[in-house]
């Protein structure tokens, strides 16, 4: 037979079933657990009560609102651009709302359409899921500060017109950053590869084939 009061000689791990099973006591040592736990909370909330009367209690951490401007510099095409944004802000609000820069388009506002490309240090990134406070210290180039300083297009720019590679515009600025970096990234090597690489700019009027002759075309002079 089990014999449950093995442990007793230390006086820890007993049960007690003196009630009958109905208490679940644990005796330590002559004290219950029912009462250790009473006077554990009893002297923890005289200790808290006593500091809340001498003020000794932390500070609440200050409370600071999202929207309370924040001071950024971002470098666009060039140009330090000084603001004070909410941080939550995309980079292109920051370019069509906060800078002027209207040329990069919002298509989705959810990095679906490519409408929205830039190059941050030469990399094509989706402006509208980019907060303007990451772009800092970089160099932002926007549409705007393709062309030349004598205002000379870029071959890109060029030969979109050339080979009619667009109808309504609205994807254009976006298909143009996006062909520049292509070009680049040395992923402009055949009209598969184009159509691969430029899967990300979406065009609603579908002007895919004069996009490609575009890119194409730019490339030879981009190269030269
Ligand atoms: Fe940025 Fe569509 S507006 S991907
Ligand atoms: Fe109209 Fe591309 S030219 S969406």
């Amino acid at each position: 037979m089990h014999d449950t009061s093995s442990s007793a000689g230390n006086g820890v791990g007993r049960r007690d079933t003196q009630d009958g099973g109905g208490r679940d006591d644990l005796a330590t040592g002559g004290v219950s657990r029912r009462n250790f736990l009473t006077s554990t909370v009893a002297s923890t909330m005289t200790v808290t009560l006593l500091d809340t009367a001498r003020g000794q209690t932390a500070p609440a951490p200050a409370r600071v609102s999202p929207r309370q401007p924040v001071p950024l510099s971002l470098t666009v095409n060039g140009q330090e651009r000084r603001l004070a944004l909410d941080v939550r802000t995309s980079l292109l609000d920051a370019l069509r709302e906060h800078i002027g820069l209207t040329g990069t388009k919002k298509g989705c506002d959810h990095g679906q359409c490519g409408a929205c490309t830039v190059l941050m240090d030469g990399t094509r990134v989706l402006s509208c899921l980019t907060f303007a406070a990451m772009a800092q210290g970089h160099d932002i180039v926007t549409i705007e500060g393709l062309a030349g300083p004598d205002g000379a297009l870029h071959p890109m720019q060029q030969t979109f017109i050339d080979h009619d590679a667009f109808q309504c515009g609205y994807c254009t600025p976006g298909q143009i950053m996006s062909a520049v970096a292509c070009v680049g990234e040395g992923h402009a090597g055949s009209d598969a590869e184009i159509r691969e690489y430029m899967s990300g700019n979406l065009c609603r009027c579908a002007c895919y084939p004069n996009i490609v002759d575009a890119i194409t075309d730019a490339k030879a002079k981009m190269e030269t």
